[in-house]
């Protein structure tokens, strides 16, 4: 049984500003005629501005991972020798995911909660120019750390750079052409505050190049027919979430709105917040101040306590949902998601149950003392 209120503060789904959701309830249009056209060219031009690109950011009608699959298919052949940095679960999904594609995979693994290692990844590249493409996950949404990709494009800048930024992308800052960034994939239901069913692609210059040569068997994902599809019919090559894709043109505009340095803005006070609050409780936080992510904040339970109770118990009590940590780590992290239509009330409001939930597990937490720390970070003390 769901509690009579419900609040999604996971990184990802999110929940969805009210113009977004009663765009979802509008009758359902054919993509093949005009204002489906214009609504997807709409679209197109404020994804190019939330991707910060000149290039073409295509719409994929799946989640993230099939847009990261689109990414092998189309820019990979098999055998090709591709750098995967693996520093928490994406990452390793990452390394999964390209060895299914009989991708050569040099794996850089990472103890869990460390930034990328931009230095190494140089490193490995130069000392092998066999490999041909590196990838890595922005926001490790597993750990709540942000690597710094800005650097991850300098030391790539001989091979394909390939970011998943599905947590980063609308809460931190991606500058997907200035950083020289090739391929940048997000989907739409966490910081772009869309239903789950579309993911985004940034394709760049050289990645389209590199799908001209690349032999992975592609069809439902074929960059190029997407491509062509928006070209010529201002639509996708196949139906798509419409529905899904009405709700993203209305939370594009919102952020455009609001305007990205806002957006990201009003993201890092939501983090700074969390922490503050969390450090209040007397928890320890898994990511580093200066790693810290907008987009979802993880905290290391103390001992006797499993995050996977609490989190239930938060939800069956609190109707507050939050996320326990994954893999290893489901039982001694707990994460909190802070990314998309979100505001300081909604930390409040998490914070404040996690005050309760923590007593009711045995921990000597004084009330309101997490609520006071956040609140000094959002008056701006
Ligand atoms: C960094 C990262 N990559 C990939 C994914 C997979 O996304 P999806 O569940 O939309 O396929 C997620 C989902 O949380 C993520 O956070």
């Amino acid at each position: 049984m769901m509690r009579y209120k419900y609040r999604l503060m996971v990184p990802g789904p999110t929940p969805t500003p009210p113009q977004v959701t009663a765009a979802g309830v509008l009758p359902v249009i054919d993509e093949r005629i005009p204002p489906f056209a214009e609504l997807f060219a709409e679209v197109g031009k404020n994804l190019r501005y939330v991707f910060q690109t000149g290039g073409d950011v295509l719409v994929l009608t799946s989640s993230t991972t099939g847009a990261l699959e689109s990414v092998f298919q189309n820019t990979c052949s098999p055998g090709d020798r591709v750098l995967v940095v693996n520093n928490g679960a994406f990452g390793e999904r990452l390394v999964d995911l390209a060895r299914a594609y009989r991708l050569d995979v040099v794996e850089q693994r990472q103890p869990w909660g460390t930034p990328v290692d931009n230095d190494a990844v140089g490193r490995t590249l130069a000392a092998d120019p066999a490999i041909g493409a590196a990838v890595c996950v922005h926001c490790e949404t597993s750990t709540g750390v942000l690597s710094d990709v800005r650097r991850f494009g300098e030391v790539t800048r001989n091979v394909l750079s390939i970011v998943d930024a599905a947590s980063s992308l609308g809460a931190d800052d991606v500058r997907t052409d200035e950083w020289g960034l090739d391929v940048v994939v997000t989907g739409g239901q966490k910081a772009l505050m869309t239903p789950p069913g579309v993911a985004l692609v940034a394709v760049g210059a050289r990645a389209w190049r590199a799908t001209e040569t690349a032999r992975n068997p592609r069809f439902y994902f074929d960059w190029g027919r997407a491509k062509t599809a928006v070209e010529t019919a201002g639509a996708t090559p196949w139906t798509p979430a419409i529905s899904t894709i009405m709700q993203l043109g209305a939370a594009l505009s919102l952020i455009r709105d609001e305007g990205l340095a806002e957006v990201f803005a009003r993201h890092r006070r939501l983090t700074l917040a969390t922490r503050a609050g969390l450090r209040a409780l007397g928890l320890r936080l898994f990511a580093a101040d200066e790693v810290a992510a907008s987009a979802v904040t993880t905290a290391v339970m103390p001992t006797g306590v499993d995050a996977r109770e609490l989190v239930t118990d938060l939800r069956e009590r609190d109707g507050v949902q939050l996320v326990p940590g994954s893999l290893d780590h489901a039982a001694t992290l707990l994460r909190v998601g802070h990314c998309g239509y979100m505001d300081g009330n909604d930390v409040l409001i998490a914070l404040a149950a996690l005050e309760r939930g923590l007593r009711r597990a045995g921990q000597k937490v004084p009330l309101a003392a997490a609520m006071a720390a956040a609140q000094e970070v959002l008056e701006g003390r």
